[in-house]
């Protein structure tokens, strides 16, 4: 079969394994994995695929992706190489591949506060916005200017914060788009040393509580309104359930730890199991914050 015309102009990779782009170390492969240089070449490339009636999937650091073990297709589109950092008056500018923490650390660095409360969370800057990641300290919507994205249609577009329409863990995006560029807005701070103290003591309390060391997610689900994941996983009595080589974390209900070479229906199924025994004890639905591609299903 001849490949397709995107293929070689975008040198797109075939087979490549995605196991080790994702934070839990967990999945199969990509039938083409296309790494676009910068928010320009994003645009072109979706153009593309549009015109060529292929479907696409945006891969940012991970961190919140559950890969099936299978091959994912068509195209997986991987964010990493857009790695500008530029500073435009009060704004802070990044790609959106930057990792979450660079750019946190840029900003202490600069002596500008605000996102040392997204201290410890993993992933790019781009897939921390699709997800407005966050922790107890606040999210990224408290933090965003602005954001530019590619569409399918090969334009740029940019968002403002407000056209974002952020909420818990979620944020409202075009659809098709990809994140190209994160800007923040901070405030200055004279005093640098207080803002990495404040980095250092959100760090510490997190490697108290969560599993950091091991392969994980992150939290898988979201927390109920009012209540936490965690604690209706560990009241149903699943804390330390293991399938296979996956772990429900004994240090944190709401994580999965790979212990070595877990496969995805393994985590799905503590995933299901979690659902359905907080379901059965406690009365609540748990909503998901780990994204499956493709959706996966027992055999
Ligand atoms: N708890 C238990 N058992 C557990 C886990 C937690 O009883 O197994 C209790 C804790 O003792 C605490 C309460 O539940 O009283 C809340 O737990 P924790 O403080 O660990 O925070 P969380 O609600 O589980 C949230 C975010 C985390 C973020 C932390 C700290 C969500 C789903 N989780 O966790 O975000 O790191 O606060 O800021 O919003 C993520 O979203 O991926 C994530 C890890």
């Amino acid at each position: 079969m001849v490949d397709p015309d995107w293929v070689q102009e975008y040198a797109a990779e075939r087979g490549t394994s995605l196991r080790d782009l994702t934070t839990v170390h967990v999945g199969g492969v990509a039938r083409w994995l296309v790494r676009p240089r910068d928010a320009d070449s994003t645009a072109r490339l979706l153009r593309d695929l549009a015109a060529a009636a292929t479907s696409w999937r945006i891969l940012g650091g991970g961190s919140n992706l559950l890969v099936a073990d299978g091959e994912v297709g068509p195209v997986v589109v991987h964010m990493s190489g857009l790695q500008t950092v530029a500073m435009l008056g009060d704004e802070l500018i990044f790609g959106a591949g930057v990792a979450l923490q660079r750019a946190v650390n840029h900003a202490t660095d600069e002596g500008l506060a605000g996102a040392e409360v997204l201290t410890g969370i993993p992933g790019q800057i781009g897939g921390a916005l699709a997800m407005n990641a966050g922790g107890r300290y606040g999210a990224m919507a408290d933090v965003v200017s602005w954001v530019e994205v590619a569409l399918p249609s090969g334009d740029l577009a940019r968002l403002s914060n407000g056209d974002l329409h952020f909420a818990y863990r979620t944020t409202c995006l075009p659809e098709g788009a990809a994140v190209t560029r994160v800007a923040w807005r901070l405030k200055p701070s004279a005093d640098r040393a207080a803002l990495k103290r404040r980095a250092g003591s959100i760090l510490k309390e997190k490697n108290a509580a969560q599993p950091t060391q091991a392969w994980n997610f992150g939290c898988m689900f979201k927390n109920p309104v009012g209540q936490s994941a965690g604690k209706l996983i560990e009241a149903a009595g699943l804390k330390g359930r293991q399938e296979g080589m996956a772990r429900i974390s004994p240090r944190h209900g709401n994580f999965i730890e790979n212990l070595g070479e877990a496969r995805a229906l393994d985590i799905l199924k503590l995933m299901e199991l979690c659902e359905a025994e907080v379901a059965r004890g406690a009365g609540i639905r748990l909503e998901r914050e780990v994204r499956v591609w493709p959706g996966l299903t027992f055999p």
